[in-house]
């Protein structure tokens, strides 16, 4: 086991060095006026919460941020590699930054993120895109004030991708998107190596912040007026077990639910391999935990979920949910889907169907698969058309309405606590959500925005809902 415990390493005094140095740098740059970072996210949670560190970091060395790349001296896109119109998204984007390099030279552009840390990327970024100047990937998170002072001064272009990638930082400073809802990672990496998955090899091995370091932040998270919470991994089920005192994630969530305040507590992702009834129990029991199961299946079939290496069979999935389902009152479940996995056939991909019809979830997170270079299913064998994969792709996405449907349906007249968003901006209607992660519009003021409140349920017009102020 010894050889598995991972510490923390502090962010170096070093790189503190290097946000003076750069502040020292554009201040002479910009003659006291404040420099524009523009920060662009793609893909998951895990990128928004180290786009949040890197905006902390840009902060510290005096940058304001924009909604905009038009007036910003540094631009940076964080970019996901989950799958490959992820990707594509991302060269279309770069690409279309040419003309704006063209027109403000001083600009530095930059990449960083999931995609970088392929070899093949960074390749072609490089030959492909002269006008990026700094690309790094997940492993150098901690020394990105180092890589921006190079490239600043040094004017060169700066490539570099980390081979830390068991280690974890602990002290950077967070530059939060959210004021009422936030983000709290965890663990760092995945060890699960599901065969179609790129994230192992871009995130790099699993590793769990220290309990205390979490129980910290949450606290303040609470105290600075945090209403929505949620606590971020690959697969937080197996949180703790990188730790010297290896704790388990039921008891992190049940610790984290004892802090008192007005707060929703949620959790992201959860593997069904090892979710445990401790964790289906201290959601029921829970406080401020959501009563909401996000639980990724895949694929409904026994020989694809083998083939995928998941793991777990179809009949443990479905046990976990009973469990789930007679234990917390009215549990919203929701799941990620892949159709069209190498090998897949119609008769795999109805047992897809009947499982969603089985559990009726709230809502789905449905994906057509995208072959990921370097990983072993790249390489299966996928007689299937894309035309045909569409056609069940869009099978699937028939049923899950009619479920999602039935599903809202049937709380309308209920009184449900929700938590007000933000403005809907065609209708002006409050966009709000409730526990079980269901949005509900509703009338009202703006200055509800960040409070919970009770709504009556008055419609359902699919997955979502319409309330009434109570
Ligand atoms: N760690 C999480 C998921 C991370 S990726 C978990 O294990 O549940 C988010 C989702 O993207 C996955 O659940 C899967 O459904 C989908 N996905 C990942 N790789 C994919 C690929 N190559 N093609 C299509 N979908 C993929
Ligand atoms: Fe990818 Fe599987 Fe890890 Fe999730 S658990 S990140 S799907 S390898
Ligand atoms: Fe994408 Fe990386 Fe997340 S590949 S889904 S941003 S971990």
């Amino acid at each position: 086991m010894a050889e598995n415990i991972i510490k923390a390493e502090q962010l170096s005094e070093k790189q503190s060095e290097y946000i003076k140095l750069i502040a020292e740098i554009i201040e002479i740059r910009k003659r006291g006026e404040k420099p524009i970072a523009f920060v662009r996210t793609y893909g998951c949670q895990q990128n928004v919460a180290d786009s949040e560190k890197i905006k902390g970091m840009l902060s510290e060395a005096g940058f304001d941020f924009s909604d905009s790349p038009d007036d910003a001296d540094f631009i940076l896109f964080n970019t996901c590699a989950v799958r490959e119109h992820a990707e594509d998204r991302v060269f279309g984007n770069v690409g279309a930054l040419k003309n704006l390099k063209r027109k403000h030279p001083q600009v530095l552009i930059a990449l960083c993120g999931c995609m970088m840390e392929q070899e093949h990327v960074a390749n072609r970024i490089y030959n492909s895109f002269p006008f990026v100047g700094l690309v790094f990937g997940t492993h150098s998170l901690h020394h990105f004030p180092e890589l921006l002072y190079t490239s600043l001064v040094d004017g060169k272009r700066v490539f570099e991708r980390g081979n830390d990638d068991k280690k974890i930082y602990e002290g950077f400073p967070v530059h939060r998107d959210g004021i009422f809802k936030g983000w709290l990672p965890i663990m760092y990496g995945c060890n699960n190596f599901c065969t179609y998955c790129i994230v192992p090899y871009v995130r790099g091995r699993e590793r769990s912040r220290e309990k205390d370091v979490i129980l910290k932040e949450a606290r303040e998270m609470i105290a600075s007026g945090y209403k929505d919470i949620t606590l971020l991994g690959q697969n937080v089920n197996s949180y703790g077990k990188t730790l010297e005192n290896p704790v388990t994630f039921a008891e992190l969530i049940r610790e984290i639910d004892s802090f008192e305040g007005d707060y929703w507590l949620r959790f992201m992702t959860s593997h069904p391999k090892d979710c445990s009834k401790e964790l289906i129990d201290a959601i029921a029991s829970g406080k401020h935990i959501s009563k909401h199961l996000h639980l990724p299946f895949q694929s409904g079939s026994d020989r694809i979920l083998k083939a995928m290496n998941r793991h777990y069979d179809r009949k443990k999935y479905l046990e976990t949910i009973a469990y789930a389902k007679e234990r917390i009152d009215g549990v919203s479940l929701t799941s990620d889907i892949i159709v069209g996995f190498p090998g897949e056939t119609y008769e795999d991909f109805k047992e897809t169907l009947s499982l969603i019809r089985e559990v009726e979830f709230t809502s789905l997170f449905t994906f057509i698969f995208s072959p990921r270079k370097g990983t072993p299913a790249e390489k299966y064998d996928d007689p299937v058309s894309a035309e045909e994969k569409g056609k069940w792709f869009r099978e699937l996405l028939d049923v899950q309405e009619e479920i999602a449907a039935k599903r809202c349906s049937s709380m309308v007249g209920q009184t449900e606590k929700v938590l007000i968003e933000g403005v809907k901006e065609k209708t002006g209607e409050l966009n709000a959500r409730t526990s079980g992660n269901i949005i509900v519009e509703l009338d009202g003021g703006k200055d509800l925005i960040g409070t919970f409140q009770n709504v009556k349920i008055t419609k359902a017009r699919n997955w979502i809902l319409k309330g009434e102020l109570i």
